[in-house]
């Protein structure tokens, strides 16, 4: 029987500057289901890439002196090169600037035309450039600025193309009404039914004349795809669509999970099951909305200014300490705050004490008790063993159960609690105990305690193979490690 497929996408970030945390977090978490998919047996196949095209990115280049491709085309060596040292396994990297992508884009708006979803018209709105996005009137802040950034955003006059969306309100409603599934958590759906289904959903200016660095418009070259047209194709794009070889898109399309930050929900929420009922695609199983990583002073994010990049924390603490703190300690369904106190807390109390511990405390009784052969162990059970070993089937059920809902940090917080159960097993056993020769001890009493020491450096040894394996999608260094240390 084949394999059942998973395919998994992030974001396709912007290069307009170096990628902080913010875009690893998305991505480790993306990783870490990637990689728990492909232990669990699923043919996996795992999307990111660049979003490049766009106003923002051209200005940026242009105050660089050199041209939007030179400069996009660094920024992505960089992003690669991150991808790498963070170990992420994706299957590929997408940039919308490759031709492949740009010649799908440019067939989907002309199928869309064609079939009457787009029209032309004028367009005249309010723009903010830094977050490309268009806003009506009544949707600025109090201070008549960008309802996201909250900086000034600046009357655009022109000619322009539509994308039909009022047509698809109703059934948007519907589908969403339908599929309580598809976008998690629901606290962040109701929002965006709230926010902007409700108050109608007006036709979409889905071309621009007032720059050029994007994808033409194949029949009026004058206007450039909008930059979320151009995007969300990725997904689809990436995979062969509307190409010679869609071999990739059969196998893996819909999406199984998309995953995004909640900045960009009303994109994925709303404009992207639409595009893909008008072009008579399936909708994607589930997007999962995370929130953000914040600073003391809001959002961590590129234009503010207030990021942290990975690299320090990597050089000082190692991958495995920077990857265990975002997913653990940034919950998904609520904005995590990230204070150095708090990294170095989960770090020393966690990875140092509670699992290092574990690890360090059993190779060495090993070491001293067995010569380092962990030792025949004849299946003589007892309480304590019995009570532990039911514990261990527990965790495993319930860690599974997190992760089939994408709870990542419960997932984790699962992992823990075992290994602060099996810390807790060393003390129940007192294996030093068990070693001591007590005088006047009878041999039937010798035996019985060298049995329960084989017992315990049994049961230690299986623990920790098990959290080496659980913990093998999110810190795949520890793992081999333990398991180095282990012999195995
Ligand atoms: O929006 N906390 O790109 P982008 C958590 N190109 N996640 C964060 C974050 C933070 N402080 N800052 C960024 C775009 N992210 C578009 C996407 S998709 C078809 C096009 C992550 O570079 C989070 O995943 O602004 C967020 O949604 C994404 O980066 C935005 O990246
Ligand atoms: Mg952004």
């Amino acid at each position: 029987m084949e394999n059942k497929k998973f395919y998994i996408t992030t974001p396709i970030y912007y290069p307009s500057d170096n990628f902080h945390i913010g875009h690893c977090y998305t991505t480790i978490i993306a990783d870490s289901i990637a990689r728990f998919k492909r232990l669990s047996g699923y043919d996996t196949f795992f999307l990111t890439g660049t979003d490049e095209h766009g106003q923002k990115i051209e200005k940026k280049a242009k105050e660089c002196g050199v041209t939007p491709k030179e400069y996009v085309d660094k920024i992505v060596d960089n992003a690669k090169d991150l991808w790498a040292s963070l170990n992420i396994s994706y299957d590929k990297f997408i940039r919308t600037t490759d031709k492949e992508h740009e010649e799908v884009v440019q067939k989907i708006f002309k199928k869309l035309y064609d079939q009457g979803d787009i029209y032309k018209g004028e367009y005249k709105g309010l723009y903010c450039t830094p977050c490309e996005s268009f806003w009506t009137e009544t949707q600025l802040d109090e201070n008549g600025n960008c309802p996201d950034c909250h900086r000034e955003v600046h009357e655009v006059k022109e000619e322009a193309y539509f994308f039909k969306l009022s047509k698809y309100q109703a059934w948007l409603e519907e589908f969403l009404d339908s599929h309580p599934d598809f976008i998690e958590p629901t606290s962040r759906k109701n929002e965006m039914i709230n926010n902007f289904i409700k108050p109608g959903l007006s036709d979409l200016c889905v071309s621009r004349t007032s720059f050029k660095w994007g994808v033409p418009v194949s029949f009026d070259e004058k206007h450039v795809v909008y930059v979320w047209i151009d995007a969300l194709s990725n997904y689809i794009s990436a995979l062969g669509y509307l190409t010679d070889d869609d071999t990739l898109f059969k196998k893996y399309w819909p999406a199984d999970l998309q995953i995004v930050g909640k900045d960009i929900i009303r994109f994925h929420g709303i404009y992207w099951p639409i595009f893909l009922m008008a072009l008579d695609l399936p909708i994607p199983k589930t997007i999962v909305v995370h929130n953000w990583i914040t600073m003391k002073d809001g959002k961590m994010s590129k234009s503010k200014g207030n990021v942290i990049y990975p690299e320090q924390l990597i050089k000082r603490y190692g991958l495995d300490a920077t990857k265990y703190f975002l997913l653990r300690e940034m919950p998904i369904a609520t904005d995590g705050l990230f204070t150095p106190e708090n990294f170095v807390q989960r770090y020393n109390f966690d990875l140092c004490n509670d699992l290092s511990n574990l690890l360090n405390r059993t190779v060495s009784m090993i070491n001293k008790y067995y010569e380092g052969n962990v030792p025949e162990y004849n299946g003589t059970q007892n309480d304590v063993d019995d009570e532990f070993e039911k514990a261990g089937e527990n965790v495993i059920s319930e860690f599974e159960e997190k992760m089939n809902e994408y709870e990542i940090s419960n997932a984790l917080q699962t992992i823990w609690s075992y290994i602060a159960r099996t810390n807790k097993y060393i003390d129940e056993t007192a294996p030093w105990s068990l070693a001591k020769v007590v005088e006047g001890e009878s041999e039937d009493e010798k035996e019985v305690k060298q049995e329960k020491l084989k017992s315990a450096m049994y049961h230690l040894v299986a623990s920790l193979k098990e959290i080496a394996i659980l913990i093998r999608p999110f810190l795949n260094e520890t793992s081999n490690e333990i398991l180095r240390q282990l012999g195995i």
